[in-house]
């Protein structure tokens, strides 16, 4: 393992209950890989560019099999940066509440910033296909309510599924979640208790890597 990138997907620094999960992987894990490179980017800190006309022309454009041409290049500057910041990992790491059922907005933003025809996926006579291949995600979330398999708002989860099918697209299959849940519902005894519960998660996960 070489390099790391931990996308960081809260506002809430030292108070994120995620943050203190990922805190006690990213302890076991440095330990164990002192020789991998930690690249953290936090999506509500980073500016990130603007899907704008020059944006989306320039995707259109690799979608028909064009080059970005030299009227776009200034948009597309960004884009491409962000596109090999994140392509020159091997394994991710995403620290990431659920809102509102689903992704805070800035990840959304982030996804749609890299998510570049034939940098991240292309589409061939078989179907579409992901060019980030032989990469690991390890996605800490958690959240407010219960979402788990048999509890009555499993189908609420958008968070899971959507991670799951999008980066899945991009080729990154290989995706472990470990999730604490409920953090908020019942009460600061069992948020307590399920954040002990996902930490202890975390630092097996990162003694196995
Ligand atoms: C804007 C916002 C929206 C939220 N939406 C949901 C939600 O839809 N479902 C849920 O279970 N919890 C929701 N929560 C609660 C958080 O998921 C929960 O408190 C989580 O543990 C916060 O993680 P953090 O401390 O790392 O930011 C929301 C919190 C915020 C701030």
């Amino acid at each position: 393992m070489t390099k790391m990138l931990h996308i960081c997907v809260t506002p809430r620094g030292a108070k994120s209950r995620t943050l203190k999960i990922t805190n006690t992987f990213l302890e076991t894990f440095k330990k164990r890989h002192p020789e991998c490179e930690i690249d953290t980017i936090n999506l509500f800190s980073e500016k990130l560019p603007e899907i704008s006309l020059d944006v989306t022309d320039g995707k259109y454009l690799l979608m028909a099999g064009g080059e970005i041409s030299n009227r776009l290049k200034p948009a597309w500057q960004e884009i491409e940066r962000h596109i090999a910041r994140f392509l020159s990992a091997d394994i991710y790491l995403l620290s990431c509440p659920m809102w509102n059922f689903s992704i805070p907005y800035r990840l959304k933003h982030y996804i749609d910033v890299i998510a570049q025809p034939r940098y991240l996926f292309r589409y061939t006579e078989h179907g579409a296909e992901g060019l980030a291949k032989n990469k690991k995600m390890l996605v800490i979330a958690s959240r407010g309510g219960d979402y788990s398999p048999d509890s009555p708002s499993r189908s609420f989860d958008h968070q899971e599924p959507y991670l799951r099918t999008v980066f899945g697209f991009f080729g990154i299959t290989d995706i472990t979640f470990i999730i604490a849940q409920p953090t908020d519902a019942l009460g600061a005894d069992v948020m307590l208790e399920r954040i002990t519960a996902a930490q202890n998660a975390a630092k097996r996960l990162a003694e196995s890597l």
